[in-house]
Order: structure tokens, then C-alpha cells, then sequence
């Protein structure tokens, strides 16, 4: 499963792909607003940090408007990926996007069927909101385990889940167990994913052991 991280936070970027662990990267227009900086300057400089995919998301509402910006985007670098939101304007520009060779990641995708009109309109990502399922009692990953099926029943659906809204190191497991092609994980999720109570304490005790042995290497 590839791991993408959910932010636009430059200095998180820098540090998380130091790591080896970062394969792309998704914004929306909240974590860029969080950021403080000009969109553009913000995208370019996280392009320039990581090779892989670079979600950027638009905030025109209207067909033409959504593929005139995506195409802005698109321009910005070569591994930007353009967001839009699942409406019908959205599918519509997804496939226009994607005709003229653009990555589009669709999003805001609450439902197996908006999964499915996605994929048909030719999204290189679907973003399915697990967390913002869950705020509302409905679960999560349910959705994920029913996109997963559905896309599994046609290969002609290329489009690759990108389980989005996530907020526990709980919510990566079951992504990877259900078989989702990439989460985008906020930050200190990532950095969660290492932690284990058990293996602080075991370290401690092989290095209380090594000191009192002397033992060098
Ligand atoms: C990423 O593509 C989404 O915009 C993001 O994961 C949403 O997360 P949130 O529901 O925690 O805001």
C-alpha cells in the first residue's frame, strides 16, 4: 500500500520524506488556508520535495471553471494531481481531465456508487472519507472494503482507492488489510504507526544490558 501524507505543512513534508516512507502527497483547500502561503507557491514547493503524486484541488464549482483550473494545476508540475469534487461538473471534468492525459483524484466520495461513477469516468484515484463516516456513526470502512469488491469485479476499472479522512493508526490496518491502494495519513498518524509501548521498553532493556556487558560494536 502506498502511503500518501495529508497535509500542507512543508517542514512535516521535509521530515516524513526523509523517512523513505512518503510516496505522494494530498491538500485540500482547508490544509492550504492552515498553511498560510499562495496555493501555487505551496504546490510547487511540495512537488519539488516529493517525485510522486501531489494531489491539488480546485475550488471552481462549474464544469468549464474546474477544467480551466485543473489545467493551471496540471502546469504547476508534472507530478501534480488535480482534485475534484464528486458532483456531475466534477465527473465531467474528471473525464475531460483524464482524456487529455491529467491525473485526477476524485473527491469527497461518501457512497459505493460514487465510487463507481469515478472509476467509469476515468479518476486515477477515488478519496473515500472514512473519518467523516465514522463522525457520523456509519463505518468507514465499510465503504472501503465495498469499493475494494466492487472495482475487484471489472478490470476495466483501473481506478486506484485512496482511502482519505483518516485518523487513527487503526484506520491504516484496516485499509491494508482490506487491500486499499494507497492511504493519505495526517502526519502524527504516520509518525504513530512506529510506536509501540513494547518496543521502547524491550529497547531500553538491551541497552541497559549492552552497557553493563560493555558490549561494543
Ligand atoms: C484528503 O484528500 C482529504 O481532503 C482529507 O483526508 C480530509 O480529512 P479530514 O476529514 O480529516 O478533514
Amino acid at each position: 500500500m502506498k502511503f500518501f501524507v495529508d497535509t500542507a505543512d512543508i517542514a512535516d513534508i521535509k521530515e516524513l520524506a526523509a523517512t523513505g516512507m512518503v510516496d505522494g502527497v494530498t491538500t485540500n483547500p482547508s490544509l492550504i488556508a492552515k498553511s498560510g502561503r499562495e496555493f501555487k507557491d505551496v504546490i510547487a514547493e511540495i512537488c519539488d520535495i516529493v517525485p510522486g503524486d501531489v494531489s491539488a484541488e480546485v475550488v471552481a464549482t462549474d464544469f468549464d471553471g474546474m477544467v480551466s483550473e485543473g489545467k493551471k494545476l496540471m502546469a504547476i508540475a508534472s507530478n501534480v494531481v488535480v482534485k475534484l469534487p464528486l458532483t456531475w461538473d466534477g465527473l465531467k471534468a474528471t473525464r475531460a481531465l483524464s482524456d487529455e492525459g491529467g491525473k485526477v483524484n476524485v473527491t469527497l466520495c461518501f457512497s459505493t456508487n460514487q465510487a463507481l461513477l469515478a472509476a467509469k469516468a476515468g479518476a486515477t484515484y477515488i478519496s473515500p472519507f472514512v473519518g467523516r463516516l465514522d463522525d457520523i456513526n456509519i463505518d468507514g470502512m465499510e465503504l472501503i472494503a465495498e469499493i475494494r469488491a466492487m472495482y475487484d469485479n471489472y478490470d476495466a476499472l483501473k481506478t486506484e482507492i485512496l482511502v482519505a479522512s483518516i485518523r487513527s493508526a487503526n484506520h491504516v490496518r484496516q485499509s491494508a488489510i482490506i487491500g486499499a491502494d494507497v492511504a493519505t495519513l495526517p502526519p502524527n498518524v504516520l509518525k504513530s504507526l512506529a510506536v509501540h509501548p513494547l518496543t521502547d521498553k524491550g529497547l531500553s532493556a538491551f541497552l541497559a544490558d549492552a552497557e553493563k556487558a560493555g558490549i561494543k560494536v
